[in-house]
């Protein structure tokens, strides 16, 4: 398993709803949270290491543990919006301020298939919209402003260049 990296089109493309619960998808899940955990990330989505399906992976490192969503969608917002540094695991060394929703509400599935609701708030409301972004095809890079954009260009086209050889 490994984790692409910004210029590799699989990460522009959307991911595909889960319909079979099975043991497989358990293995793939504890799979990409022990690379998710060896790169020190927070959160990892499939398509992040090469799979267009609707899974994610976060651990915030709040005590609360692991937490796995399948097909999950953001159900309400908060009208407040605030701004936060992130970074991506397949947009090594850049980190830019996003604006997100302060509050979402989040249905999803378990990896057994059984639905469930919740609210996240703080750093896990930004972790989890960050990931589903990733289920759409979005990098937080594309959502900073020009300005930002432009001072990440020439890093952003290395990171093209050293890990997407045949894009170069
Ligand atoms: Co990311």
């Amino acid at each position: 398993m490994e984790i692409l990296k910004y210029g590799n089109l699989t990460l522009k493309e959307n991911s595909k709803e889960i319909e079979i619960f099975d043991d497989q998808l358990i293995s793939f899940a504890n799979e990409m949270y022990e690379k998710m955990v060896t790169n020190n990330g927070i959160g990892l989505a499939a398509p992040q290491v090469g799979s267009l399906i609707q899974l994610i992976v976060i651990d915030i490192e709040d005590g609360n543990g692991r937490l796995d969503l399948v097909n999950p969608r953001i159900t309400d917002t908060s009208d407040e919006v605030v701004e936060g540094e992130e970074g991506c695991l397949s947009v090594p060394g850049i980190y830019a301020k996003v604006m997100r929703f302060a509050k979402i509400n989040v249905e999803a599935q378990n990896l057994v298939g059984e639905t469930f609701n919740f609210q996240a708030d703080e750093f896990l409301a930004r972790v989890i919209q960050h990931e589903i972004d990733h289920l759409n095809g979005i990098l937080f890079i594309d959502r900073v402003d020009e300005m930002t954009k432009k001072k990440f260009r020439s890093d952003l086209k290395k990171i093209k260049k050293k890990y997407n050889k045949i894009l170069a």
